[in-house]
């Protein structure tokens, strides 16, 4: 079960989601936080270079000393002021201690503090630790001033300031911040756990009805199809597939069952026949030998009868299956010759003529290509009078087709007949009769072989006017 969680769709989806609104959220948050760190080092550097100013206009007695106890009084609380000597010694510096009051931190400076220190704005470290941090800037004070420590000690000359601002409060925030963002963070990724798992159940709700469908058809529920609402969303042009798929499923399935039908019923009828005279003799009826030569010619006609639609059958089963079929060129004006000159031998009184313009070559198999001109002329021979005139015609087409067409000058057909004739077992009425021979599979053979190799098969007739069959190839060259 955890194996099928961890390899479902959902599980999948959900893993994306919730990954990618990690990532852009703590993408999000970080952009915030250095910006609003960074923001806040501008605005500690803007102090200090107020201070600057401040502490240069009010220094502007050098006659009176400094109160060293009360250098803040020179600038805005929080801010560190330390007065520098000639010889880089700190004279004077506010004391250790925060806003508040508290023990706290200063910055620590070298010492001596060299000439030329924080002249640009620059990053200090708290005494003794690396934090606080502290944005110092120092300035040289031009004409020379004096502080006193104490009350009543003598003044002492200074030279340069240093004022230095903890990043503190900054860091405060920012600290402050991380916290509460990844708080957020975590809630919010919950949430979307919880509110994603609705989401994709019901999103996913047509897959599952899908594979309920798709269970139910395999269980034998022929008729069962998926319900598509949106034809236009993947999952609707999944459904949409699907169900064409599962529609010709069952139409090639009702197709074959039609087809195993109707060759029982076909192979029923010459198998009574044979059963009939065998009996007849086998009951000692047929006593006489002319009868008995009857029956076997009966028998033998029936077999054979049984024999050519058995390879008939076969022959379709093969074309059904859709292999692959030879590709070589073939010869069509001399296979047009062949089955013109062996049908004079089967019908000498028939009067048959060849047309072939030119060379004309199909790529195909030549065996296969041999049977559709034989269907149809045997065809032409066995469904018109006997004196009817039969031609047959091969040639190259403009358009780089093949071209045979095999035209009688026979009744033709009305049209209702025409469009069922390349159906399998499909026979003309005047066909129908068991002696007829035939089995209404010559012309289906013919369209598959036709299709088979890319081509058509194609049939031009009406009542009186004969027919023309016409069968199209790709030529080679
Ligand atoms: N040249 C033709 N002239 C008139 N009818 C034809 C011709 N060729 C075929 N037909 C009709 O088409 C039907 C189907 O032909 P086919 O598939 O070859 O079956 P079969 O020849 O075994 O009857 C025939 O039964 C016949 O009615
Ligand atoms: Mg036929």
């Amino acid at each position: 079960m955890a194996g099928a969680w961890r390899g479902s769709l959902r599980a999948r989806l959900m893993v994306g989601v919730v990954l990618l609104a990690t990532v852009g959220m703590v993408a999000v948050n970080a952009v915030s936080l250095i910006g609003l760190r960074l923001n806040l080092v501008d605005a500690a550097d803007a102090t200090l270079t107020n201070a600057r100013k401040t502490v240069q206009h009010r220094v502007h007695r050098p006659h009176t000393p400094i109160d060293g106890g009360n250098l803040n009084s020179l600038i805005p609380d929080g801010t560190y002021v330390a007065l520098i000597d000639d010889r880089g010694r700190v004279v004077a510096q506010t004391p250790a201690r925060d806003p508040d009051g508290q023990a706290g931190s200063r910055p620590e400076l070298p010492d001596p503090v060299p000439d030329g220190f924080a002249e640009h704005l620059v990053t200090l470290s708290a005494e003794g630790a690396p934090v606080p941090r502290y944005r110092a800037l120092s300035f040289p004070y031009g004409h020379s001033a004096t502080v006193r420590r104490t009350p009543g000690s003598p003044p002492r000359q200074f030279s340069r300031v240093v004022v230095a601002k903890s990043l503190q409060p900054a860091e405060d925030v920012v600290y402050w911040l991380v916290g509460a963002d990844s708080a957020a963070t975590l809630a919010v990724l919950g949430g979307i756990v919880l509110l994603s798992r609705g989401v994709l159940n019901v999103g996913l709700r047509p897959l599952r009805n899908m594979a309920a469908t798709a269970t139910a058809i395999a269980d034998g529920d022929l008729d069962q199809r998926i319900d598509v609402t949106e034809r236009h969303s993947e999952v609707g042009e999944v459904g949409t597939a699907l169900n064409r798929a599962f529609g010709e499923r069952q139409r090639s399935e009702e197709q074959l069952r039609q087809f195993v039908a109707s060759a029982s019923h076909e192979l029923r009828t010459p198998l009574t026949t044979i059963r009939g005279w065998a009996q007849l003799h086998l009951h000692g009826l047929a006593q006489d030998p002319a009868l008995i030569e009857r029956a076997m010619l009966r028998i033998e006609g029936e077999a054979a009868r049984m024999h050519s639609m058995v390879e008939e059958l076969l022959l379709l089963a093969r074309l059904d299956q859709r292999r692959p079929i030879a590709h070589a060129p073939v010869n069509l004006g001399a296979l047009a010759d062949d089955a013109v000159t062996d049908a004079r031998v089967v019908d000498p009184g028939r009067p048959l003529t060849v047309e072939v313009p030119g060379e004309v070559f199909a790529r195909g198999d030549e065996d296969r290509l041999r049977q559709v001109l034989q269907n149809l002329l045997s065809n032409a021979l066995r469904h018109t009078p006997p004196d009817t005139p039969v031609s047959v015609t091969a040639r190259a087409l403009p358009d780089g087709t093949a071209q045979l067409t095999v035209t009688d000058q026979g009744p033709g057909m009305p049209p209702a007949t025409a469009e069922r004739i390349f159906e399998r077992f499909y026979r003309g009425d005047e066909s129908r009769s068991p002696t007829s021979g035939g089995t209404g599979l010559g012309l289906s053979i013919v369209r598959s072989i036709t299709e088979a190799h890319g081509g058509t098969a194609t049939v031009r007739t009406a009542p009186g006017k004969g027919s023309t069959f016409t069968i199209t190839l790709p030529a080679a060259r």
